[in-house]
Formats: structure tokens, C-alpha cells, sequence
């Protein structure tokens, strides 16, 4: 008889994005005709971006001829690829070598799959509220979390307690689900103390294309020491509308040299390359040459023209809220909004009204963490017009 990972007992009964679209079938069949308006998962909805479309048919195209067919590819990425993302990290005034970064499905595994190389024994501190990949991947693995508190007095924003040893810190900026962004200042807090503590920060960068303050940091390593203790993560999907395409990128600098319990030193690059190449075998030839084209100059122009519609929903939605006076956090330098349930009420109790009472669908907080559970987070990433409509059901109900 198998002996199972029981720590899957200790995950919560369905993953958050699951649930919701679970209840809202359920509603969806028990009343077929009602427009229901989906500000719930961050997904995308506008199409691909025409040079992202052009590199994807450049890529079909040499599927076609036995001089450019492509089989397998690198596990860690096609050269091609990893250079246009170090190019694209250059424009934005950070060094990053192309030999440091490894091509993926999306953020969501590299987030996930990153604990498997860190043991059981260590101090692992993540906020609350949380992206749930990166609490659930650790309690598969068994591990015990310290959860970091962020609340409207930090404008969950939280910082290191100095009184703290941590020896892997995850961190998201811009914030999933709060929209919160790191200054320059508090990365290098975190840096500095990571430094000190000789943790590991595991940096989620996926919203970065949506800063436009040029003072806020878009990635870990535009803060000084960085490269000594920091992963990063990046992702096509929201910046390039790759929800569906699949594609993302995890920064492993060479530097990061730990010692073993043995007396002998690991590099996490090189474990990471060991794990890609024993269980990863790449992303689609076809998927990287659209991604390529992402990252010149002119696709990722192309790419802040989509980032901007959504901008403008978010400023709907912050419009309503204020107008509501209602408490909220998020949406300028991010696609979320999170804001407090009105009228004390929690957040799956506020989902279900919205839901019945107004056909609008978002993410109830408490699926983030604790600290959620009286919090709501919409998206931007609607269409204009069931945007607005959604926010006039929203003005009329609250
Ligand atoms: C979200 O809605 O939080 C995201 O779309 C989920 C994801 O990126 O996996």
C-alpha cells in the first residue's frame, strides 16, 4: 500500500481560483439568464499583442521545414530568449546575465516548484495576505511558515522584524492581491536584513510592468547586494497577456552559494539547472519566439498600450470605491484592487452578495491568508464597457 504525502491534508479542501469558479457555475446554472460580470482571477482579456502574434508564427513557420524544425529545446531556455529578457532588464537600468535566467511555463510553477530546494529545517517567512502558490507549496512539502502580518497600518507593506532570524523570505511587488508596491527604501531594507540573516528572498515580480513611477523598484536587483540573496520571478501573463500562451522566467544568480550541512557549498543556480533538466523539458519553440518579440523595444510598447486599458478600469474601480468611501489599497501601479468589505461583513459573505445581489464576481480576501478575511480584490482586467457596468451595479448596490 502507498503511504501517502499527508501534508495534503493540511492544504485547504480546493485551490482559491477552483472554489470561486466552482460557486460561480453553481450560480451560473441555477440562473442561466443573468449577465454575470468576472473580476474574480486575474485573467487577461484582451488578444495577444501583433508582434507577439508575428514571433508565435515565425515560430509555427519553422515547425514547417526540416532546415528550421525545432525538437527538443534547452531545458533552461533557447539563448535567444534569455537575451532579449537581460536586454529588457537593461533598458529598465538593471544588470541581469542572460546565463542567470531559466524559461518557464509561467510564474506560477517557479513559484510553486522553487521549495523543493530548500529543506524542511528553515525559517520561512511569507505575508498574509498571499498569492496562495507560495503558502500551499510549502505545506505540500511539509514545512512550517512563519506568516508576516499586513494590515491597512502597514498598507500591507509588511517589513523585517530585526528581532527575527528568516532564512527564506518571500516577497511580491507589486502586491498579489493587495496591489501594494515596495519603495526603493523598504526593498533595501529587506535586502539588508536578508543579507544579515543569510536568507534567500524569493521575489515575485509578475506585475512589474505596471509600475509607472519610475522611483518604485520593478525588480529585486535594482537594489544594491541583491544578486547575494535574491530569486527572481517574471511572467508573459499579465504584462504580455500570456495567460493562456504560457510563459514565464525565474533569476537564479550565480552567486547565491550556500553552505551544506557536510561542509561543502551547494549553488542554488546549479540546483535549479538540475532540477529544470531532470523534470522540466522546456518551453515550446513556438511560445519563446512570441515571447522574444515581447521583449523588444517595440513589442513591449505594444505590450503598456494593453497595460494602460487596464489602468483605466482600475481607475473606475477606484473612482467607485472612493466615491463609496470605501477603504482600498492597490490599483495605480497594479492591476488589483483590494479594498474593505463594507459594512464589517467577511469576505466570502460579501463575495456570495456581490455574486446574488449585483452578478459581479471577485476574490474573497480570506483566500489570500487571515488578514484577508474582511478584504475584496477586483481586477482590472475586464473589458471597459462590463467594467463600468460592473461598477454602477457595484455604486448601485453598496
Ligand atoms: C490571480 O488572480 O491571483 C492570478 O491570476 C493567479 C495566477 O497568476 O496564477
Amino acid at each position: 500500500m502507498p503511504k501517502l504525502n499527508e501534508h495534503y491534508q493540511n492544504l485547504k479542501e480546493s485551490y482559491l481560483f477552483s472554489e470561486i469558479a466552482h460557486r460561480v457555475a453553481a450560480y451560473k446554472d441555477a440562473h442561466p439568464d443573468q449577465k454575470i460580470i468576472r473580476l474574480g482571477i486575474g485573467d487577461v482579456t484582451l488578444p495577444l499583442t501583433p508582434l507577439a502574434l508575428k514571433g508565435l508564427h515565425e515560430g509555427v513557420d519553422a515547425m514547417a521545414s526540416p532546415d528550421t524544425f525545432k525538437g527538443y529545446g534547452p531545458e533552461q531556455g533557447y539563448q535567444f530568449l534569455r537575451e532579449a529578457i537581460a536586454g529588457y532588464y537593461a533598458r529598465n537600468g538593471v544588470t541581469v546575465d542572460a546565463g542567470d535566467i531559466f524559461i518557464s511555463d509561467g510564474a506560477k510553477s517557479d513559484t510553486g516548484n522553487i521549495s523543493e530546494l530548500f529543506s524542511q529545517d528553515n525559517v520561512i517567512l511569507i505575508p498574509d495576505p498571499v498569492y496562495p502558490v507560495y503558502v500551499d507549496s510549502n505545506i505540500m512539502g511539509g514545512k512550517q511558515i512563519t506568516y508576516l502580518p499586513g494590515n491597512a497600518g502597514n498598507r500591507f507593506l509588511p517589513m523585517p522584524d530585526p528581532s527575527l532570524h528568516a532564512d527564506i523570505i518571500y516577497l511580491c511587488s507589486p502586491n498579489n492581491p493587495t496591489g501594494a508596491v515596495y519603495s526603493r527604501q523598504q526593498l533595501t531594507e529587506w535586502v539588508d536584513y536578508a543579507l544579515r540573516e543569510q536568507a534567500v528572498i524569493l521575489f515575485d515580480g509578475a506585475y512589474e510592468a505596471f509600475i509607472t513611477d519610475p522611483d518604485l523598484p520593478r525588480s529585486i536587483y535594482a537594489i544594491p547586494g541583491a544578486r547575494q540573496c535574491a530569486i527572481e520571478f517574471g511572467s508573459l501573463s499579465k504584462t504580455a497577456g500570456f495567460t493562456g500562451t504560457r510563459c514565464g522566467y525565474t533569476v537564479v544568480p550565480k552567486e547565491l552559494v550556500f553552505p551544506t550541512s557536510g561542509g561543502g557549498e551547494l549553488s542554488l543556480h546549479a540546483m535549479w539547472n538540475r532540477r529544470q533538466s531532470t523534470k522540466f523539458n522546456g518551453t515550446s519553440y513556438i511560445v519563446q519566439k512570441g515571447a522574444a518579440a515581447v521583449f523588444t523595444e517595440e513589442g513591449m510598447a505594444q505590450c503598456q498600450d494593453h497595460i494602460r486599458y487596464y489602468q483605466e478600469n482600475a481607475r473606475m474601480i477606484a473612482d467607485t470605491l472612493s466615491r463609496k468611501n470605501i477603504l482600498f489599497f492597490g490599483g495605480v501601479h497594479s492591476p488589483y484592487i483590494w479594498f474593505r468589505c463594507p459594512d464589517g461583513m467577511e469576505s466570502w459573505e460579501f463575495f456570495d452578495y456581490l455574486l446574488h445581489q449585483a452578478q459581479v464576481v471577485g476574490t474573497p480576501g480570506a483566500g489570500f491568508g487571515e488578514n484577508g478575511k474582511n478584504y475584496f480584490r477586483l481586477t482590472s482586467f475586464g473589458d471597459h464597457d462590463s467594467t463600468r457596468e460592473a461598477m454602477e451595479r457595484l455604486e448601485r448596490l453598496l
